[in-house]
């Protein structure tokens, strides 16, 4: 079935972030996600998948009520039909909604793993739950007594998973949650996703790595320069046929499977006007018509932000 039908835990609608910082004197105010839409439903696994900087963990911070302080946001965001203002980012971070952290740095270096799952709850049932959490991400009961730096790199993701799940979420954010993991410690990650997402959870996943996310996900929101431009079925990757927009159709193309071709990109245009095709000045088929409004279109499984029709699309500009 497709999980789109489930019952819709979040929703993003026209979010816009900006920031306000001084240069001197001067007050300058730079935007940096644009009008961006999302949404995840009961098991469903969504990634969204984009560069370096296009704004992916500052969408997970908005969703939890993180976000810098010189940070101002327009658009509304909905946890199951409820609006979810600041107050009740508060209430349901780390309870309903919870977040896997891009950074191990999220874990205190000075207090044992333990406490830090059950958060700093000493009761035995808490304790129970923990070590039950433990062995199911198959890390040994010492653990909870250990600290940190006493464990490797897959075992650290593995308890900052155990850390998320302790409080029985509805929906996890996950930032970058396999760094750095060799293919075997992948699989096992995207199994314990797989599972939970059986369990009924909505877990949204944030990562640069396209084949990642091919691995995990159920669908794919494609990213660039703070906006969605492909919203997608996993599925549709089966064929470049299927893809939409040129710059999914790149990322598609630089995958090792698919022939590592690699493409360099012109500067993202962050900060200029919330109008026409940020990929404009890579896309060997743009046009005038390219800079004007682009609408979210709907597509065979999903969504699109290209005027192109799909025969037109071909991928990059040469280098
Ligand atoms: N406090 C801040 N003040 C000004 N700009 C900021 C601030 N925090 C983030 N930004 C801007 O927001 C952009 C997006 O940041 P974000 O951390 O969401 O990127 P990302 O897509 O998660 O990148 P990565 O893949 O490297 O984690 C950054 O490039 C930065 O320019
Ligand atoms: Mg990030």
């Amino acid at each position: 079935m497709d999980k789109t039908d489930n019952r819709e835990i979040l929703k993003v609608k026209d979010l816009s972030i900006s920031f306000t910082q001084y240069n001197g004197l001067k007050k300058e105010t730079t935007q940096t996600i644009h009008n961006l839409s999302v949404s995840v439903h009961e098991g469903e696994i969504v990634a969204i998948v984009g560069a370096s900087g296009s704004g992916k963990s500052l969408l997970a911070h908005s969703i939890l009520g993180i976000l810098p302080y010189n940070a101002t946001l327009s658009g509304e965001i909905y946890f199951y039909d409820n609006l979810l203002t600041e107050e009740k980012k508060r209430e349901e971070r780390g309870k309903n909604i919870a977040l896997i952290p891009q950074s191990v740095s999220y874990l205190n270096p000075l207090i044992k793993i333990g406490s830090q799952i059950r958060k700093g709850d000493n009761s035995s049932k808490a304790k129970e739950r923990c070590l039950e959490i433990l062995r199911k991400y198959k890390l040994d009961e010492k653990v909870a007594n250990m600290y940190p730096f006493q464990l490797s790199g897959g075992m650290i993701r593995r308890v900052l998973i155990s850390t998320a799940v302790y409080s029985s979420p509805k929906l996890i954010l996950a930032d970058e949650p396999t760094p750095g993991l060799d293919s075997k410690t992948l699989n096992h990650i995207a199994k314990h996703f797989q599972d939970l997402a059986n369990e009924g959870i909505g877990i949204l996943i944030i990562t640069h790595d396209l084949d990642i996310a091919l691995k995990i996900a159920n669908r794919i929101v494609v990213f660039y320069d703070g906006k969605t431009i492909e919203d997608i079925s996993t599925n549709d990757f089966s064929s470049l046929d299927n893809l939409n927009h040129p710059y999914t159709k790149a990322l598609f193309h630089a995958m090792p499977q698919n022939g590592f071709h690699s493409f360099s990109l012109n500067c993202f245009s962050q900060g200029s006007e919330n109008k026409g095709c940020s990929f404009y000045n890579n896309c060997s088929h743009a046009n005038p018509k390219c800079l004007g409004n682009i609408p979210w279109k709907k597509t065979n499984s999903g969504f699109v932000r290209c005027i192109l029709e799909k025969e037109d699309k071909n991928v990059l500009k040469s280098k």
